[in-house]
């Protein structure tokens, strides 16, 4: 049984005093055997971390150096011991407004399991990649680039997220036979890579998840729940998202 996951990426929103609103309203809910988690901006991390929650916490982005002349970085082995269970790795933010590179994803997936921290990678293709009809080889590529050099047992501590950038905060949302036929492209690929460890790999959807089509989407038969953007950001249509398992 693969598990079941619902992330908030919270991405630079909100502000501390609605972001601890916020944190209180998500874990004041029950979510059975979904695990649920947040990706809050990073400076909130420290004054959550001790809590005992429902919701398990995650960094957006973590840097791969251990430690040193830096300005502005955060290590893993911070995150970890503040702890942090997770970093999202490989946005598309990341990747095309602060054009993080497969070398650089690559190093951070590194850094994040060498510190005993567990990876959301995120993947997905532009409109004019799928529009080119290339979207099953771009993704395949950002797959084999930032995890081919992983052993078995390092696999097993990789969450895939499936993002298209075309449905990313646009309110369009892939139709759910879109993102199973991708979901499948890329178990397919990570059974290429790792065997049968490809079955026990959530792979989860993201791009304009919201309450009313999340149910579609997680009934699809290789997608294992959402991350989820802008509906995070208001605990009813997260609570929503995280019930619209059938
Ligand atoms: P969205 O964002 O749900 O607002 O489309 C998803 C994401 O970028 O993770």
């Amino acid at each position: 049984m693969r598990e079941k996951i619902v992330a908030g990426n919270w991405k630079m929103n909100p502000n501390a005093k609605d972001a601890d609103r916020l944190w209180s309203a998500i874990n004041e809910q029950n979510y059975g055997n979904v695990n649920v988690m947040v990706f809050p901006p990073s400076i909130y991390l420290r004054s959550w971390e001790a809590q005992q929650n429902k919701v398990a916490l995650g960094a957006q982005d973590v840097y791969h150096e251990k430690n040193g002349a830096f300005t502005g970085e955060i290590s893993a082995e911070m995150l970890a011991s503040m702890g942090v269970n997770y970093s999202l790795v490989g946005h598309s933010e990341r990747r095309t407004i602060l054009n993080e590179s497969d070398l650089e994803i690559r190093k951070k997936i590194d850094a994040l399991l060498q510190n005993k921290l567990k990876v959301i990678l995120c993947c997905g293709e532009p409109l004019a990649v799928r529009q080119d009809q290339k979207h099953k080889s771009f993704v395949e590529g950002q797959i084999e680039s930032a995890l081919s050099h992983l052993g078995e047992k390092e696999i097993k501590s990789i969450t895939i997220a499936y993002e298209p950038i075309w449905a990313i905060g646009t309110g369009e949302t892939a139709k759910p036979e879109q993102a199973q036929e991708m979901h499948s492209t890329i178990r397919k690929k990570i059974n290429q890579l790792f065997g049968v460890e490809s079955e026990n790999i959530s792979i989860i959807y993201g791009g304009s998840c919201k309450p009313n089509n999340a149910a579609d989407l997680f009934a699809q038969p290789d997608i294992d729940g959402g991350l989820i953007g802008g509906a995070s950001l208001n605990e009813n249509d997260f609570y929503k998202i995280t019930d619209s398992f059938s």
